[in-house]
This record gives C-alpha cells, structure tokens and sequence, in this order.
C-alpha cells in the first residue's frame, strides 16, 4: 500500500465526471488499498478517487464503523433531511452546514465485482452522498449554508 497525494479543490481534476469501473483487477485493488490508507493517515471518514487524481466510480469511507467501499455507487433512495457540519479532505480546515437526506439507500459494486445495496443513516447518508458527489465533479463547498469557524 502507498499513500497517493490528495488533490484539492483548486485542482480541475475533482470538477470532472468520472468514468464507470468496467475491470474488477488488481489495479482496482490497489487503488482501493491506497486510498483506504490515504484517507486514514490524514483522519478522514470518506474519501475518492478523483480526490487522488483517478477519474472512476470508486470511493471508501470508514466513518468508524468499518470500511466500506463502494464501486460505481448509484443512490437509490433517499429520506428525510439532516443538516449537520462537513468537511473535506480536498478542502483542507474547512467546515460548513451542509443539508443531507437523513437515510440513503445506495447500490454499488464490491471490488470483486459483486452488486450489494447499502443502507446509510445519519452520518453514513451523509458521508455516502458526500463520496458520490465527488465522482460527479461536486464539492460540498457548493452546498454550503453557512461556514464554521
Ligand atoms: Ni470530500
């Protein structure tokens, strides 16, 4: 495993649509490892791929609870709102209120290739739908209501 540098958000790589994962291999894996191990060293809960310079459909998030990796992730379902602070590691030592859906239901590939559905509350929905707007160019930034010291 390696660490890979995080691009932030002056970076036009994070504003691109990324591209759908079509080879489960060994490289998927690598990068899978490297950003787990990325995201972890710098304390993080949530991180993806164009956020180490790859444009394809791949995020992790480990909000305490294990970690999750999701592939080619399409949310399905959504319920209720919360509205909670966010951050980001592309967008180092800033925090803002940022309105999610309170629970997601989301679909995605494991790395091996196989479909599962995951259901996310509370901070899960919203580390899930945060990770899924990286893979379509958007930062949390756009969604801020109001900054927090
Ligand atoms: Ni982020």
């Amino acid at each position: 495993m390696a660490l890979r540098q995080i691009r932030t958000k002056d970076d036009e790589i994070l504003r691109k649509v990324c591209k759908e994962v079509t080879n489960f291999d060994n490289k998927l894996a690598i990068l899978l490892d490297d950003m787990y191990e990325t995201m972890t060293s710098h304390d993080g809960v949530g991180l993806a791929a164009p956020q180490v310079g790859i444009l394809k459909r791949a995020v992790v998030i480990d909000i305490g609870e294990g970690k999750l990796e999701l592939i080619n992730p399409k949310i399905i379902s959504e319920e209720g709102t919360q509205t909670g602070t966010e951050g980001c590691l592309s967008v180092p030592g800033v925090w803002g209120e940022v309105e999610r859906p309170n629970k997601v239901v989301a679909q995605a590939y494991d790395r091996d290739g196989k479909k599962f559905t995951v259901t996310g509350e509370g901070l899960m929905a919203r580390a899930i739908c945060h990770e899924v707007e990286h893979l379509d160019g958007k930062l949390f930034l756009d969604r801020v209501i109001k900054f927090v010291e």
